[in-house]
């Protein structure tokens, strides 16, 4: 087997069951699960209905590059959203089954290893772990850019040498962030766009929660090259209907930008077999074109925001993100940075599952900049979130 499998890190998740084993937690109070950034809250109807209806899809194999309807509906709400030029459907958008199995095939499909040299994949950190397993599988050395809260959560690209940038093929950008929420600004996107100019790499940018904001919507990279006066040369974009539909289980997303990279793209995802059911297809073309859902789901999370916030801001720290469902919180002094600690004391004495900062991050430059924080995702209804919060509010005080 591929030798290259045994670099594969943990999941979190993996980490938290081992973290938890032996933990007894007090069987009266319930479990409040605010680990996994799974949404939680009802697939709209029309998802649904679109799904019933269109059964007949099953009779037939669908193509990769998808139906000209689901591009068609991908490409005018690009150009709603973003206030863009609509991007060509047929050359500049792909379905795909989920944006993590996209960020994954991606780096597989744009990795060159025949240059002479190991090529470089630059992640945000903390991060998704499918950045680091993509660029691993792809045979790619990981380069972690640490995003810590005195630079806004953005990756300090000043960091970075000059001789990984000269390996580094593709950078991974992740906006709204998980898990910190930080959006990238314009001023942020004109450095790395500068950076891709001086150094050819690849943007591979990660927008899975761009609809989930509170007071205005998070810029996204294709707006901003537009708003910068650029064409889509090295830019992807990656979407999903996971969160902003609250369809996890659809399976669906796509990818959008530049149409050389796009096609190139297409042909190796014929190969690794990727098409998307003619039936979620029409699921996904009725979701992305209504908004009434989206709004409804902003709502709900915004007032878990502003239940929750208040009531951990003192305790842990937090403050409500620009974007996304989580809060990025702080340990309490007495844990001495021991967000681990942290999580399985919480999880032992108030039965709340948080994840601890320091599994989505790794050690880069003497740092861990995840230690000492947790992530608390609010996915659960807003009554166990708040009952949480006030829990962890109470141990943590
Ligand atoms: C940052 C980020 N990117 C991508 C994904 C993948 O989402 P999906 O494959 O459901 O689109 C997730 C899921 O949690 C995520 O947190």
């Amino acid at each position: 087997m591929n030798p290259l499998l045994d670099r594969l890190q943990p999941y979190p998740f993996q980490r938290l069951k081992a973290l938890f084993a032996d933990a007894r937690p007090d069987p009266a109070l319930g479990h409040v699960d605010l680990s996994i950034g799974e949404p939680k809250h009802p697939t709209p109807d029309l998802i649904k209905q679109a799904i019933i209806a269109h059964f007949g899809g099953l009779e037939q194999y669908p193509a990769t590059l998808g139906l000209a309807d689901l591009r068609h509906a991908i490409a005018d709400w690009l150009s709603r959203r973003y206030d863009i030029a609509r991007p060509n459907p047929d050359s500049e958008i792909l379905p795909v089954l989920g944006s993590r199995e996209a960020l994954f095939s991606f780096v597989q499909a744009s990795i060159d290893r025949e240059q002479g040299y190991t090529p470089v994949v630059i992640s945000p950190n903390p991060f998704y772990q499918i950045y680091e397993g993509a660029a691993l599988l792809a045979g790619a050395e990981p380069y972690y850019v640490n995003c810590l809260a005195e630079q806004a959560f953005q990756p300090d690209w000043a960091s970075v040498p000059d001789a990984v940038w000269r390996r580094t093929q593709l950078v991974f950008v992740c906006s709204p962030g998980n898990p910190t929420g930080a959006v990238m600004t314009l001023d942020d996107w004109r450095a790395l766009f500068e950076l891709s100019d001086r150094h050819g790499f690849i943007i591979a940018s990660d927008e899975c929660y761009s609809e989930i904001w509170f007071d205005q919507p998070p810029l996204g990279a294709l707006q901003a090259a537009k708003l910068l006066g650029r064409d889509k040369s090295r830019l992807v974009v990656f979407s999903s209907l996971s969160k902003r539909s609250n369809a996890p289980g659809l399976r669906s997303g796509f990818v959008a930008g530049d149409a050389a990279l796009l096609a190139r793209f297409l042909l190796y995802r014929t190969y690794h077999g990727s098409a998307m059911s003619a039936m979620v297809q029409a699921a996904s073309a009725a979701a992305w074109r209504d908004e009434a859902h989206v709004e409804a789901n902003r709502a709900a999370y915004r007032a878990k925001f502003d239940a929750l916030v208040p009531i951990l801001a003192e305790t842990l720290g937090v403050s409500r993100p620009d974007a996304a469902f989580y809060l990025w919180a702080k340990v309490p002094d007495r844990f001495a940075g021991d967000d681990a600690a942290f999580a399985r004391a919480a999880f032992e004495q108030c039965h709340v599952t948080v994840l601890p900062g320091s599994y989505l991050a790794r050690d880069a430059h003497g740092i861990n900049p995840g230690a000492g924080r947790i992530r608390l995702a609010l996915v659960a209804p807003l009554a166990d979130c708040i009952e949480g919060a006030k829990r962890l509010a109470e141990f943590a005080a």
